[in-house]
């Protein structure tokens, strides 16, 4: 017999179905046992009688069969699709049994320890609210997929195991077996290789992004996450804020309805307009901060190119004037406003939402001269210049393009859409606050012929840990 889905036994009335998924709950009220059976659909539910039914508890998966009656009046569930219905079972397989979930799965689960949650993720995955997440962030990356089809978008993919790339942040190194005290790092962002595209004349990319960085991990940070990133050549920076407003605008609009939008266009503000009026660049500027359905995106421009080191940076772009050390205020690929020189200003955008920097990119510097200056002026040397960035100087005078482009924070933008308050609500494996996954016990370590292989040594002690 084909396999009914447990919301869709209304369609099946008076007739012989069968049903596969998981005991949700079973109600025994002594001849008579009731069973909500889930699955990916939803729930139904199945009454057996004459001692069928017994042995079953929470978490089993089960087939069923039986048929479909209506419900009497006063058990009809108007908060269930299959609510009016039931399944009358005559038979019950049970295709496996279930130890006692280490875990309430009945509830949000917010206030279970995260440990816990995260160490049998697989079952706290069966609530409710974390499948809708799940699915809705499906549809959005779907969404903005066939969005960006339509316009002519490219998505290509680009490396994982590459170079260290200078976004900020520290990178996730990969020691590389074939080349004894080389390494590979994870990228921050496809930020270069999106460049080189542009080199290479694709004109518009995009790409669902997977980036790393080894940075603390907050609730709106988590060391891998994933950018809507996407690169543009000739265009200013309008084209690409519009572009990004619009499509923001129009998901909003079909996935969310209920959401209003606070304004139509979204405002933009200057960096230094922003942080005098409210003392911050990203800035919560819902009416009604207790309303979850308001959606306050506003653009911040004219960001200062430069600013006073306060985090580590890669230390190969540290340097230092006097006593003060300079870096980037967001990357260094950022076209400086003005035609030829330098200037305190760059032509960088940030998308923020609900007091989250939701996106954030800029227009390029695509003349060698200009890239090399903007990197001369934090301090760097010719040599540091040519080791770190000689193939974009070298790429950009083949030929490039003006261009510019955006990352677009999905975490963030769906755990905002969903109501969530930590982007963990968001990411189907995350990592806790100190970067382990417990369930696969990641980071783990590895054997001596691993490491000899890569011709490693660990030093002794924690004692020894770098600072
Ligand atoms: P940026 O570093 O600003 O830009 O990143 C873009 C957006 O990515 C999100 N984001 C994060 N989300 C979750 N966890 C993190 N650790 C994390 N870090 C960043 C934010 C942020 O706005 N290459 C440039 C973009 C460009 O210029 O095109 C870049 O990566 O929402």
């Amino acid at each position: 017999m084909l396999r009914t889905l447990a919301a869709a036994i209304g369609q099946q009335a008076g007739k012989e179905i069968s049903l596969s998924g998981w005991v949700q709950a079973r109600r025994d009220h002594g001849k008579i046992i009731f069973i909500d059976l889930r699955d990916a659909s939803g729930l139904a539910q199945c009454v057996f009688t004459g001692g069928l039914g017994e042995e079953l508890r929470p978490e089993w998966v089960v087939q069923v069969s039986g048929e479909v009656a209506r419900r009497p009046e006063n058990m009809v569930n108007k908060n269930l699709e299959s609510g009016q219905w039931e399944v009358k079972c005559k038979d019950l397989k049970i295709l496996s049994k279930a130890e006692t979930p280490p875990l309430p799965l009945d509830t949000p689960g917010y206030d279970i320890d995260e440990e816990i949650r995260l160490k049998y993720r697989y079952l706290d995955l069966r609530r409710p609210r974390l499948q809708k997440n799940l699915r809705v962030r499906h549809k959005i990356i779907k969404f903005i997929r066939d969005y960006l089809d339509q316009r002519g978008f490219v998505e290509v993919e680009t490396p994982i195991l590459s170079k260290s790339t200078p976004e900020g942040a520290r990178d996730y190194l990969v020691p590389a077996r074939l080349h004894p005290g080389k390494f590979y790092a994870l990228p921050q962002s496809p930020q270069q290789y999106k460049q080189l595209l542009m080199v290479a004349g694709l004109e518009k990319y995009y790409q669902i992004a997977r980036c790393f960085r080894d940075e603390d991990t907050r609730g709106d940070r988590q060391p891998e996450f994933t950018q809507l990133d996407l690169e543009m050549s000739f265009v200013e920076k309008n084209d690409v804020m519009n572009l990004i407003e619009a499509l923001y605008t129009e998901l909003v609009k079909v996935l969310f309805p209920d959401k209003k939008i606070w304004q139509e266009p979204f405002p933009r503000f200057t960096h230094k307009e922003i942080t005098e009026k409210y003392g911050s660049d990203k800035p919560d500027l819902r009416q009604d901060k207790n309303n979850p359905d308001e959606l306050a995106f506003a653009w911040v421009t004219d960001f200062p190119f430069f600013e006073e080191i306060k985090e580590k940076v890669m230390p190969a772009l540290r340097s230092s004037e006097g006593t003060k050390k300079w870096t980037f205020t967001h990357n260094p690929f950022s076209a400086p406003q003005g035609e030829h020189s330098t200037s305190a200003l760059t032509q960088q955008y940030d998308l923020v939402l609900n007091g989250y920097e939701i996106g954030g990119g800029s227009i390029r510097a695509h003349q060698p001269e200009v890239l090399r200056q903007t990197l001369k002026t934090i301090g760097l040397d010719d040599k540091t210049i040519a080791e770190n960035f000689g193939h974009m100087l070298e790429a950009f005078s083949f030929g490039a393009p003006p261009h510019g482009g955006i990352a677009m924070g999905l975490d963030r933008l769906a755990a905002i859409l969903q109501n969530e308050p930590n982007i963990r609500e968001v990411i189907a494996f995350p990592k806790t606050g100190d970067g382990r996954d417990p369930m696969m016990k990641a980071p783990g370590e590895v054997t001596k012929e691993q490491l000899n292989e890569l011709w490693l040594d660990i030093k002794p002690s924690k004692k020894n840990k770098p600072s």
